[in-house]
């Protein structure tokens, strides 16, 4: 008998069940890979992975894509603890690295190739709150008016994660703690066409900033009023973990991010990125930049 994947009340989203992913078959992995595609959020309550079979399950999708420079270093945690067991404090760099989570953002869109997917999976929860939420691109761009759809059609903003953190009081040097990211900003279009189904979606989130033709005040209002019409029911789901839970997402078409919890408490949880596809997840070359930097409309650079 294969897998039960329980659809959500929602746009976005199944909890599977009745596999192991540690264990799959060849249909089970399948049936898995067609449910992704479908449902862009995955839930597998109760896997208890260890690090070796995260990574193995990742690798599934694609290539992992290093987030730190210790190549060995495929699962890398997202947590407030620290090495001698206490936590942070409010002014640790890595502390509010960490916050920023809390903002709308698909993963690596900052980087030059931005990510297929990421893994996540919980060891210790805080007692109230830190639920993961993701909202669901495609079923946003579907809901968009018409004339909306046609003003973003030919747009694109920069992504930088220096701008997002610099935006909620987090100035950083460039190489003082966000892994290979340099102070580049990609620039990629407000809709992006799925690799794989071929539906559009919004690709916009708290890294997105600068859409070149619109002048600062305008871009910013256009990218918070799409984020504030997307990331809403029934297009959102907020995943309450208990330890043991794994869930995989598609950046290519949602957005997600962390909800706050007493942070005095403990919250571990164990991410795995897939790589995106060079092929579709490359941003658009610094040429195609330059040529929209001179379009007659541009005001802003
Ligand atoms: C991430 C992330 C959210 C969370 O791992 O990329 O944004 O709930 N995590 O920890
Ligand atoms: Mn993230």
């Amino acid at each position: 008998m294969g897998p039960t994947i329980t659809p959500i009340d929602a746009t976005l989203g199944a909890v599977a069940t009745g596999l192991e992913l540690a264990r799959m078959d060849a249909a089970t992995w399948k049936a898995v890979e067609q449910a992704f595609h479908e449902h862009a959020v995955l839930v597998f309550p109760g896997q208890d992975l260890t690090d070796d079979e995260q990574v193995a399950f990742a690798s599934r999708f694609g290539d992992i894509e290093l987030l730190a420079p210790d190549p060995e270093l495929k699962a890398v945690a997202i947590s407030n603890r620290k090495p001698d067991g206490s936590v942070m404090g409010a002014e640790e760099h890595r502390f509010k690295a960490l916050r920023g989570n809390e903002g709308w953002h698909t993963d690596s869109s900052y980087m030059p190739l931005s990510a297929k997917a990421s893994v996540l999976s919980a060891q210790v929860v805080p007692s109230a709150g830190g639920e993961t939420e993701w909202a669901d691109m495609r079923a946003a761009y579907d809901a968009l008016d018409e004339g909306t759809r046609k003003r973003i059609s030919g747009l694109s903003a920069h992504h930088s994660l220096y701008h997002s953190q610099a935006r909620i009081g987090h100035e950083v040097e460039t190489g003082a703690g966000y892994g290979y990211h340099t102070k580049g900003a990609p620039l990629r279009p407000l809709v992006k066409v799925h690799p794989v189904t071929g539906r559009p979606a919004l690709y916009i989130g708290r890294h997105a900033y600068g859409i070149p033709g619109l002048d600062e005040p305008e871009s910013e209002k256009l990218l918070s009023d799409l984020v504030d019409f997307a990331c809403r029911p029934p297009r959102t789901y907020a995943h309450r973990w208990q330890p043991g839970d794994v869930v995989i997402w598609d950046n290519r078409c949602v957005l997600h991010r962390a909800r706050p919890y007493n942070y005095s408490e403990v919250r571990v949880m164990r991410h795995t990125r897939v790589a995106g596809d060079p092929a579709t997840e490359l941003a658009p070359t610094d040429r195609d930049e330059r040529a929209r930097a001179y379009e007659p409309s541009t005001s802003n650079r």
